[in-house]
């Protein structure tokens, strides 16, 4: 049987997938990365260590397989990353990553000098920080030298990409995270580009997630034993790939990721764009587009709590202390801003908070708030999505953090969503495999593709009783951000 081969260039680690034409997975491997914090709120990775991570995981991953089954491929990755090649290609700089937050003058002077209305109506979204176009001004302010060299700009997974082929190209989904891409019509924004003074040469040509960009480079093909008639399809931003690995593909679905960020992720047929510009408005893959709320910590804030405070590493049975009676009647609250925030209050400057404390709180209290804040966030986003009339009630969830059932409990409770989990978790690898398949014609379209092969599984269903209890918290919660604020250093 024919074979397929998805990507997921995430964060933390890229995690490989080897997947057979009727979607069964026949292989997995996983390899992590540093991420670097050169100062407080940045946020860098080398996209040296990606292609050796990339490259390492590809071998075993076909180890002992025929690899001449493999008939495609697509990646999938971190998105607004900022990756800047020179006239030889070679990177000058370390990739500025989605949650770095050292660009918020650059930011807030888009937001105000061109204005907020503006900048919508050339790319559908307004500036945040870790939007790729502050980057770019920021490079242009603080580093001319490394800014002149630039003769190519790419994203995450479009490194990837033309390690892979030589290509340089990006896809609709990814690049409507630039903010120098006109999401509407789906090609770059001349206005944009003259605003980060950058050539439409600089950049990468745009294709749909799920068109062939080429295929791979004879010599890359020889070292992994792959056939050099591989295709490699444009891939996506990991949101719109995990978006179609757990079928969210037809108007008004929703994907819910817990991943290192946090994102409600809502398909629509046709072009829509967040009055308020809380919510991004993006390009999806076959041709649609969707609306997205990002919330910068998820299960990093997990993670966080866990490692670097508890010093443990098994999450499951710190969070097994939670007393399940407990939901909806924990004191202690708490903010999830540990990287500044994106959606909806746009703060790059924002910092997480325990709020509540008593001399009773215990450890269980503290990891319960942990998850508690996280699906308070991403409530929040949901909120935006609801006061413009978007029915969303059901959700399917993917991400690290949706391994946990208590999580999702919380987040059931928390959002009054009837979540529900896909039989195949890996979203964003999955859905790069299916864009593979589509790409090489096994199916007609990528809609096509999520109806043959998506499953879903385990449906959790809120709680009426323990949801009512979360609306007050809710109401508390929603005040925590404007009393820190006012403690911010000006
Ligand atoms: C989306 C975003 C994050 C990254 C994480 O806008 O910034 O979800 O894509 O990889």
């Amino acid at each position: 049987m024919n074979q397929y081969i998805g990507i997921d260039l995430g964060t933390s680690a890229v995690k490989l997938l080897l997947v057979n034409e009727d979607g069964v997975i026949a292989g997995e491997q996983s390899r992590g990365y540093d991420v670097v914090y050169p100062r407080e709120g940045w946020s860098e990775q080398s996209p040296a260590d990606w292609w050796d991570a990339v490259a390492d995981g590809m071998r075993a991953l076909l180890a002992g397989t025929d690899a001449k089954r493999v008939k495609g491929l697509a990646v999938a990755g971190q998105m607004h990353g900022l990756v800047t090649l020179d006239a030889d290609d070679n990177v000058i700089r370390p990739a500025i990553l989605w949650n770095d937050g050292r660009t918020q003058r650059q930011t807030d002077r888009l937001n105000t000098e061109i204005g907020k209305a503006q900048l919508s109506a050339w790319t559908a979204n307004i500036a945040f920080a870790g939007f790729t176009a502050p980057k770019l001004l920021w490079m242009r302010e603080n580093e001319p030298e490394n800014f002149e060299r630039i003769a190519k700009i790419m994203l995450p997974k479009d490194y990837i990409v033309y390690k892979l082929t030589g290509e340089h190209a990006t896809d609709c989904s990814d690049a409507s995270g630039t903010l120098f891409f006109d999401v509407k019509n789906r090609r770059w924004s001349r206005e944009m580009t003259d605003v980060c003074r950058i050539r439409e040469s600089q950049l990468p040509r745009v294709c749909e997630s799920e068109a062939p960009v080429g295929t791979l480079l004879p010599e890359i093909a020889a070292r992994f034993g792959l056939s050099p008639d591989t295709v490699v399809a444009a891939g996506a931003g990991d949101n719109a790939a995990a978006a179609v690995g757990t079928g969210t593909v037809t108007d008004g679905a929703c994907n819910i990721s817990l991943g290192t960020s946090g994102t409600v992720f809502i398909a629509s047929d046709t072009f829509t764009v967040d009055p308020a510009n809380a919510l991004h408005s993006f390009d999806h893959a076959g041709g649609k587009y969707h609306l997205m709320g990002c919330i910068l910590s998820a299960a990093s804030c997990n993670k966080w709590f866990c490692e670097d405070i508890l010093g443990r590493t098994d999450f499951g049975a710190v969070q097994a202390e939670i007393d399940a009676e407990r939901l909806g009647r924990n004191s202690v609250m708490f903010l999830p801003y540990l990287m500044g925030e994106r959606s909806p209050v746009n703060d790059a400057d924002a910092r997480g908070a325990f709020v509540g404390l008593s001399a009773g709180a215990s450890r269980a209290d503290l990891m319960q708030a942990v998850l508690e804040g996280v699906a308070f966030a991403l409530r929040d986003c949901l909120e935006v999505a609801w006061a413009q009339g978007v029915d969303v009630r059901r959700s399917t969830v993917c991400g690290g953090g949706a391994k946990s059932d208590l999580w999702l409990r919380i987040l059931a409770d928390v959002t009054g969503l009837t979540l529900v989990k896909p039989v195949t978790e890996q979203g964003p690898g999955y859905g790069a495999a299916m864009l593979a398949m589509t790409a090489t014609g096994a199916y007609a379209s990528v809609a096509d593709c999520a109806a043959a092969i998506v499953r879903t599984g385990e449906v959790i269903a809120p709680d009426p009783a323990v949801k009512a209890l979360y609306d007050e918290k809710f109401g508390i919660y929603k005040r925590i951000y404007p009393a820190l604020k006012m403690l911010e250093k000006k």
